[in-house]
């Protein structure tokens, strides 16, 4: 059967870990898939980087925009990054033009996911992002589908593999912060601007789409009470360690008689709670409710491997016909839910 045609705009860490997942399991998903996932165009802007994968034989577009509106791209993948300007311009764009869009981008998702919504439902173009929330574990499957027949109380946990892997070298080594951000840089880890993941907003994007999933609704990313992981010391963990506690930055978004909670903050977990457990680039997504009650799931949280496995998951499911709305449920004019002022305790 005919393939489906990719373009792909942004070829970094995610962009080429995407290109070569497809080449290295090219037989395995055309099976799967039922036809084969053939790249055809991608974009970028150094024409000369070296990016570990040969790109020498696909038409190159220094302007992405080009890429949307190629005939011959059947489906865009958006992983360039960055809630605005020319991540959005190409979304919207596809949604716009009726082609189905994959995108890893959860910063675009949590400030215009509604707005994204309505382009898909209107246009009739999926829009999916399961590389969006914790890398490689498939949490946008679990909440919407999975989870699809209970009534969800609470959603969260570990959701930056940067900030995680920080924490964790830094309590288990002594090293300093810069250091071990630097190496998290070096991994592929961190966002274009670290500070997205140390000041906790990368954890608060993820938090406001799970919520958004877990409740039906959008979450007003503007109502998340956020806090970062800079202000932890070596001091921090060592008194955490000797009363029995271990340092995680946690988002966890709760349906209360008040109304949605939700925060990101650092938290004392028990030693031995299995979210303590989950160490280094590893990130934790727990949901419970009321017939399920409490389930985690755990796995790489960013790098290329992971990311470019959801991604490309998002692929196999369109060219299946994936048909299911955004936030799950039909409509999605409803105005963004806001959380409440936290409650103490
Ligand atoms: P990188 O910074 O490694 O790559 C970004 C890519 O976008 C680069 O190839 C860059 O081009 C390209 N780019 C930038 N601006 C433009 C533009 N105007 N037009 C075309 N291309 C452009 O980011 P990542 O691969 O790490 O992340 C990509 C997306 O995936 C982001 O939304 C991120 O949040 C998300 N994500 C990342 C994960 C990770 O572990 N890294 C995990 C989950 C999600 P050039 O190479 O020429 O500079
Ligand atoms: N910078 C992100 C993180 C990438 O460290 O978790 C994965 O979303």
């Amino acid at each position: 059967s005919s393939p489906l045609r990719l373009g792909i705009a942004g070829l970094g860490t995610v962009g080429a870990g995407v290109i070569r997942l497809l080449r290295a399991n090219a037989d395995l998903l055309s099976a799967r898939a039922g036809r084969p996932l053939e790249v055809v165009a991608v974009s970028a802007r150094d024409r000369t980087r070296d990016r570990g994968v040969d790109v020498s034989a696909l038409r190159w577009y220094e302007n992405a925009a080009d890429l949307v509106s190629d005939p011959d791209v059947d489906v865009v993948v958006e992983l360039i990054g960055g809630a605005e300007g020319t991540a959005r311009a190409v979304v919207e764009a596809a949604l716009k033009a009726g082609k189905p869009v994959v995108t890893a981008n959860k910063a675009l998702l949590a400030l215009h996911g509604s707005t994204l919504a309505q382009l898909s439902a209107a246009n009739n173009a999926p829009l999916l992002f399961e590389a969006a929330v914790a890398g490689g574990i498939p949490a946008i499957k679990t909440v919407r589908e999975g989870l699809a027949a209970d009534r969800l109380l609470r959603v969260g946990g570990i959701l930056n593999g940067t900030c995680n892997y920080i924490l964790t070298v830094m309590r288990e080594t002594g090293k300093d912060f810069a250091t071990v951000l630097k190496d998290a840089q070096d991994l592929g880890y961190a966002e274009a601007d670290p500070s997205t993941d140390v000041d906790g907003l990368d954890a608060a994007h993820k938090l406001t789409i799970l919520a958004g999933l877990a409740f039906g609704q959008p979450v007003a990313f503007d109502s998340v009470h956020v806090e970062g992981i800079r202000r932890i010391g070596a001091i921090d963990q060592t008194f955490a360690r000797a009363l029995g506690y271990r340092i995680k930055l946690l988002g966890l978004a709760s349906m209360t008689d008040a109304g949605l909670q939700a925060r990101v903050t650092p938290c004392l977990v028990p030693q031995n709670a299995p979210l303590a457990q989950v160490d280094g680039v590893f990130n934790a997504v727990v949901a419970e409710g009321e017939f399920v009650g409490r389930i985690m799931i755990e796995g790489r949280g960013a790098g290329a491997g992971p990311t470019a496995s959801a991604v490309t998951a998002d692929l196999v499911d369109i060219a299946r016909g994936h048909t299911i709305a955004v936030w799950g449920v039909q409509t999605n004019t409803q105005p963004a839910l806001r959380a409440c002022p936290l409650s103490s305790g």
